[in-house]
């Protein structure tokens, strides 16, 4: 490595421990409670029509990365470059669930679902990302939210998980102000097409995410490197956010819409007040930054010293274009944070985020520390005036196969604790006040996961990804007999 690459990778790895969950774990930065507190099983209770559901997202599942009509996404093109994905994996097939989504549905409904949670890929609907609409496209979805309300599953729609067309992304991609507009475009098309059986939409998924991994650190699609590309991208996703929100309830008045917020709580690794003002500083970019955008149409305060609004884009009156009445607000957790003032890490946040890992880990090195579902839904439904809360994603990742098809099943014990262990959790919050109406586990099938590629497993349906064939682990069994029983004492 020479001195330029040397620097670099160090700078993104600064990087990194500034804005990520995916930082390592520090065993240094430990909080005060240094043990994994007990959950109360056998006490969950969950609201009447709770609705118990899954999640996926069309590039991690669908395949058909060329078919009926469909463009380029910059997932395609970053899987397509040599390097960027564990094991040069693609989405190229993913779960074939394209051809074999009847086959999926008809899995959602032997495990009880009441939810969906499925995303639809923009380059199917415009295959440039903006004019001419792709009807074969259009046509898949359809079919797929038919199916759904066939088996007695709500859908809900995410427009946008993460792939852009790769036409965009030519012309400057998320960083390029004129994504609003055309993003709302296709906001607007899709939810005419479907919103006469669609109701429960969310606009983004995870925007933090994608636009820090992939301008910010270059880690996700498209691979860019410069935390002003990060700035500028937010900036636009929020306008677009709020532009994508007004043509949706135009195409369809009862359209409920929300976003899906990656979310992950961050105490101070001490009790001094730097330590404080850098995990509010943190809660603010890493949590909200999309959403207090929306409720307050205003940035929060994420920022040391002058926030770098000229850096971002930010225009006159677009406070107003931001603000929208999200309907819902959607939870994607997965682990906690532990932060501490760093007045020589990134230049306008200067805090560092480690995750702790008193709890096990993952497969995803990722400690598991259900409490913090607790604490980031009790914080949000206090800040923001107790919304309704979906949980849009929550899940874990081990790699448990099927055994011998005499003996049948996956034994997958750890995720069915996890999951367990988190709808206490979950139930917890429910009773001290919070309004959470659903919760997707991710996912329903082990899937391609991102940067990763195949080398994680996240489902509650094992795939082979030699022939498709789809087994039930013991968690999705499990999982089933808490869906039909709305309890968890199964
Ligand atoms: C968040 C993302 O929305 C999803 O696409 C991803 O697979 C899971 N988390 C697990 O990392």
């Amino acid at each position: 490595m020479n001195r330029r690459d040397f620097l670099n990778a160090s700078l993104a790895v600064t990087a990194t421990a500034a804005f990520s969950r995916h930082a390592h774990a520090h065993p240094l930065a430990v909080p005060t409670d240094a043990s994994m507190p007990p959950v109360d099983v056998a006490g969950a209770r969950f609201p009447k029509g709770f609705h118990w559901g899954t999640a996926t997202a069309s590039y991690q599942v669908e395949g058909a990365w060329k078919e009926d009509g469909k463009g380029e996404s910059v997932w395609d093109r970053f899987a397509h470059t040599v390097g960027k994905v564990k094991g040069g994996d693609t989405g190229d097939v993913a779960c074939d669930s394209y051809h074999r989504y009847k086959e999926d549905i008809a899995i959602m409904k032997q495990l009880n679902q009441k939810s969906c949670r499925f995303s639809v890929s923009w380059p199917r609907i415009q295959p440039t990302g903006s004019g001419a609409v792709n009807q074969k496209g259009l046509d898949f979805y359809s079919r797929y939210v038919d199916a759904l309300l066939e088996a007695g599953i709500r859908p809900m729609c995410t427009l946008y998980h993460w792939d852009l067309p790769q036409e965009l992304e030519d012309k400057g991609g998320w960083p390029n102000r004129d994504l609003v507009n055309l993003f709302a475009d296709y906001a607007g098309i899709v939810t005419k097409t479907l919103g006469d059986r669609v109701t429960t939409w969310a606009i983004f998924n995870e925007p933090w995410v994608f636009t820090y991994l992939g301008y910010g650190i270059g880690i996700h699609a498209p691979g860019k490197k410069d935390v002003n590309l990060f700035l500028k991208a937010s900036h636009t996703v929020n306008l677009a956010q709020g532009q994508a929100f007004r043509a949706m309830k135009a195409a369809s008045p009862k359209a409920k819409v929300g976003s899906a917020f990656s979310m992950s709580p961050g105490a101070p690794a001490t009790d001094s007040k730097a330590d404080h003002a850098a995990a509010d500083r943190y809660h603010a970019i890493n949590n909200v930054f999309f959403l207090h955008t929306a409720i307050y149409g205003e940035y929060p305060k994420a920022f040391v010293g002058e926030p770098p609004y000229d850096v971002m884009g930010v225009k006159e009156g677009d406070g107003k274009i931001m603000q929208v009445p999200l309907d819902w607000v959607g939870i994607n957790y997965y682990n906690r944070h532990t932060i501490s003032n760093a007045p020589h890490g990134e230049p306008h946040t200067q805090f560092d985020a480690v995750m702790p890992a008193v709890g096990p880990l993952t497969y995803m090195g990722w400690e598991v520390w259900p409490r913090g579902l607790y604490d980031i839904i009790t914080q949000i439904s206090k800040e923001y005036n107790r919304p309704i809360i979906e949980i849009t994603e929550n899940g874990c990742s081990y790699l448990d196969s099927p055994l011998a098809e005499d003996k049948g099943g996956v034994p997958d014990q750890r995720r069915i604790n996890y999951y367990r262990d988190h709808l206490a959790e979950l139930a917890r919050a429910i009773k001290d006040g919070a309004d959470v109406r659903g919760y997707h586990a991710w996912s329903l099938l082990d899937n391609y996961e991102w940067a990763e590629g195949y080398g994680q497993r996240f489902g509650l349906v094992y795939v082979d990804f030699r022939d498709q064939k789809r087994t039930i682990k013991n968690s999705g069994h499990w999982y089933s007999k808490v869906a039909a029983a709305n309890h968890l004492n199964v």
